[in-house]
């Protein structure tokens, strides 16, 4: 059964949900922090304890998250005024003996600062259907906190299942449109919409084919982008196209979709071919002209990407058939020459003036700060930088070396004490870029306090140094283009600030 939302029965639950706190904060607060992150892990218990006894937000968290079967007459007051019968009409709880149990996991959502919002997605026990629906997981979270949030007027989620990433988009967006392949997960995100009182367009059909010759200001996407054979087990995860083919096909074809300066965010996967850089096989899925920023977050090697998939999917590794669909996943990994699978995160943008500019990089290390105003500072930095394409604007600029950036500095037992080896500038805020960097380049950075035009800190260290100042320029303005991208130098007085 497709859950199907009347307005009525819609506001009718969700008064029911604010009355009894049936919220983040609600739920947060009578979990407390140590069940709360149980829960997380997939350990029940300790929230059960917590939920014993505490009223019809008690019944609700037992009901809706814990997947209990609950009395009747408590669930009816719990719910009121929207009666047992109708939420079982509408897809979400269903009759279990005298009481009632959940048909679909309903849990409360909202952003830092946000309205409430709950999130309807299919139950664990659906977790190896074709088109399970998977509800606010870690790859969603990921992206939800890396995509871009300045108000936008039309965002697009291809590819919505549950309609997470629409629902952060309703904040910033003036309209907001979602897509899926399937009736399922459009029925799901539908019912998320209701429950939470947000306007979101849903239109059916495979990639971007539902909003054929539309463009819009932002897209986000978490398409299905597991490197396999050529398959769909699972609608969430398997693209059906072999290897990264549909990830390629999508970059290729998003530019097309979106309007002047708009930006596409998406996760994705790509394989690591031997005899082949990764960095150009993504880089050749391009269109010309865009800016795109591809960051690379984690590589597994086969076995471990077979196998946390088929974890994920909540499969018995060691069943006679969850070894055979690894074996031939595996073999097929093998004759594509695969020796790896990255996985990290796109941007993409078209820009409104000017060549694009191209990055593929690995994240140094785990990033705890949202990625989303990295990738904001990126695109105003990218922009700069190509106001400040030649050589003279960029001496003429003035920069400063970020708040947070610290030189360190690192040495090696030597014949008299510690011998230095070497230095480096770093962010210590952000995804820590970190950059290599000699005394000339220590004393470069030194000299920008945002003060002096580059050009005039360059001719100084040019004369302190006894070297021309056409040599320095022409070793040091590559560098310092690379900490203005990663945001170790900040133009003073400009956009990029
Ligand atoms: C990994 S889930 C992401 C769901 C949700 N957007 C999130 O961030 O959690 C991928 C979604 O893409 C949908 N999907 C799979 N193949 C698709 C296709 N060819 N075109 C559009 N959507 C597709 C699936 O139904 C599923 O809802």
């Amino acid at each position: 059964m497709l859950p199907d939302l009347s307005p009525a029965v819609a506001d009718a639950l969700r008064t029911a949900f604010l009355r009894a706190r049936y919220t983040p904060d609600g739920v947060r607060e009578l979990l407390g922090a140590a069940a709360h992150a149980a829960l997380g892990r997939g350990e029940p218990e300790p929230a059960h304890r917590a939920a014993a006894g505490a009223g019809e937000l008690g019944v609700l968290v037992r009901l809706l998250l814990l997947g209990a079967t609950e009395p009747d007459a408590a669930v009816a007051a719990a719910l009121a005024p929207c009666s047992p019968t109708d939420a079982s009409a509408a897809g979400l709880i269903t009759r279990d003996g005298a009481g009632w149990r959940a048909a679909m996991d309903v849990r409360p959502y909202a952003e830092e600062d946000g309205p409430p919002w709950w999130v309807v997605s299919d139950l664990d026990a659906r977790r190896q259907d074709r088109d399970h629906v998977t509800g606010v997981g870690a790859a969603s979270l990921t992206l939800a906190a890396a995509t871009v949030r300045s108000a936008a007027g039309t965002v697009l989620d291809l590819g919505t299942g549950c309609g997470v990433q629409a629902l952060h988009a309703t904040q910033h967006a003036g309209t907001v449109t979602g897509t899926d392949v399937a009736p399922r997960a459009l029925a799901t995100a539908r019912a998320t919409f209701a429950l939470s009182g947000v306007d979101v367009e849903l239109l059916e059909g495979p990639w971007l084919a539902p909003v054929a010759g539309r463009r819009f200001d932002r897209i986000v996407s978490n398409p299905p982008f597991v490197p396999g054979p050529a398959r769909v087990d699972l609608v969430y995860r398997d693209s059906g196209a072999a290897g990264d083919d549909a990830l390629a096909a999508l970059v290729a074809d998003l530019p097309r979709h979106l309007a002047p300066g708009g930006v596409a965010q998406l996760l994705g996967s790509w394989l690591h071919v031997r005899g082949e850089d990764w960095p150009d096989r993504v880089q050749s899925w391009l269109p010309p002209g865009i800016d795109a920023w591809i960051l690379q977050r984690e590589v597994a090697d086969p076995a471990l990407h077979v196998g946390t998939w088929q974890r994920d999917s909540g499969l018995d590794l060691a069943a006679p058939a969850t070894r055979a669909q690894a074996g031939a996943w595996l073999d097929w990994l093998d004759s594509a020459g695969v020796e790896g699978i990255g996985f990290g995160m796109l941007t993409l943008r078209v820009p409104e003036h000017g060549p694009g500019t191209v990055v593929v990089e690995d994240l140094p290390g785990a990033v705890d700060d949202p990625l989303g105003p990295e990738v904001a500072g990126w695109l105003d930095r990218v922009d700069w930088l190509r106001a400040h394409a030649a050589d003279a604007d960029l001496l003429a600029a003035r920069l400063a070396v970020a708040p947070g950036v610290v030189l360190e500095r690192w040495a090696e037992p030597g014949e008299i004490g510690w011998a230095e080896a070497g230095a480096s500038v770093a962010r210590m805020d952000g995804p820590r870029w970190r950059h290599e960097v000699d005394e000339p380049g220590a004393a470069l950075l030194a000299g920008c306090r945002g003060e002096l035009p580059l050009g005039d800190v360059v001719e100084l260290l040019a004369f302190a140094h006894d070297r021309s100042t056409d040599a320095v320029v022409a070793e040091s303005l590559p560098a310092v283009r690379e900490l203005v991208r990663h945001g170790l130098l900040v133009p003073r007085m400009s956009a990029a600030q």
